[in-house]
């Protein structure tokens, strides 16, 4: 996959009248333009059928998380024939980069962060309740921004984090596949980013957020459900584990 960037004219509405010749131009606005190339090992058919599969798959969770208000990068462009989506480019850093690849200097904890944390987990229960699954939930595929003007209340926080990568994500209501989305991300936590002396373990923030998210919904008992099975996602994965 090939990432680039490209300013573009920031869309106007089709029906919208043209602007006046000496009105002011829109701004620019940068766009990312995420595309697949072909793979070589791969046969033709079905290269072209997994490429069009994950790009579809990216551009309608892209639209459905913005629905149900979780953050994620707004969806510009969509060329399935060339395998090119576009989507707002999100300035920031990975959650993987600001957390640090695990050296001793990175293991620094402030309640800012652990907020930004627990925002995820809120995040990824919002996204579970309108029942779409990422797919690859790993410390890469969230990026941190400064929230810019309008985003931003009088108390907000500085900074927020946006979930990208929805490639292999998928539509399902399942609690076995909510329980191994928050499973891959705990691995991923655990795996990468040690806690630090006297920190919270980022997971247990994650699912802070993520229970908040999950009472607040109009389906009761959901959270407990989702624990339940993440208890039996996780026994598999110590048991798989064990037998190497
Ligand atoms: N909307 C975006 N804005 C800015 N950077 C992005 C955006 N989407 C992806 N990236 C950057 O490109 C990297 C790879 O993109 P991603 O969608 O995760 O594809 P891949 O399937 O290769 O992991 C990300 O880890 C991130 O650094
Ligand atoms: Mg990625």
């Amino acid at each position: 996959m090939t990432l680039s960037t490209s300013a573009a004219a920031s869309s106007t509405s089709s029906t919208s009248p043209l602007p006046a010749a000496t009105a002011e131009p829109p701004a620019p606005v940068d766009i990312l333009l995420k595309h697949r190339f072909p793979k070589r090992y791969r046969h033709p058919t079905l290269d072209a059928q997994l490429t069009r599969q994950r790009l579809t798959s990216e551009a309608r969770a892209l639209v459905r998380c913005a629905k149900a208000g979780v953050r994620v990068p707004g969806l510009r462009l969509v060329d399935v024939k060339q395998g090119c989506l576009g989507m707002e480019w999100i300035e920031g850093w990975s959650v993987r980069e600001i957390l640090g690849g695990g050296q001793e200097d990175d293991l620094t904890s402030d309640d800012d962060e652990d907020e930004r944390v627990e925002d995820v987990g809120n995040d990824l229960g919002k996204m579970h309740t309108a029942d779409i699954i990422h797919g690859d939930l790993t410390t890469s595929n969230m990026m941190v921004r400064l929230r810019t003007g309008d985003s931003a209340g009088a108390n907000a926080p500085p900074f927020e984090v946006v979930l990208i990568d929805f490639g292999l994500s998928s539509a399902s209501p399942m609690h076995e596949d909510r329980a191994v989305d928050l499973y891959v991300l705990e691995r991923a936590f655990s795996s990468t980013h040690p806690v630090a002396p006297g920190g919270r373990a980022h997971f247990d923030l994650v699912l802070e957020g993520y229970r908040e998210a999950l009472e607040r919904a109009p389906k009761k008992g959901e959270w407990d459900r989702v624990w339940k099975r993440l208890e039996e996602v996780r026994m598999r994965g110590r048991k798989r584990s064990m037998v190497g």
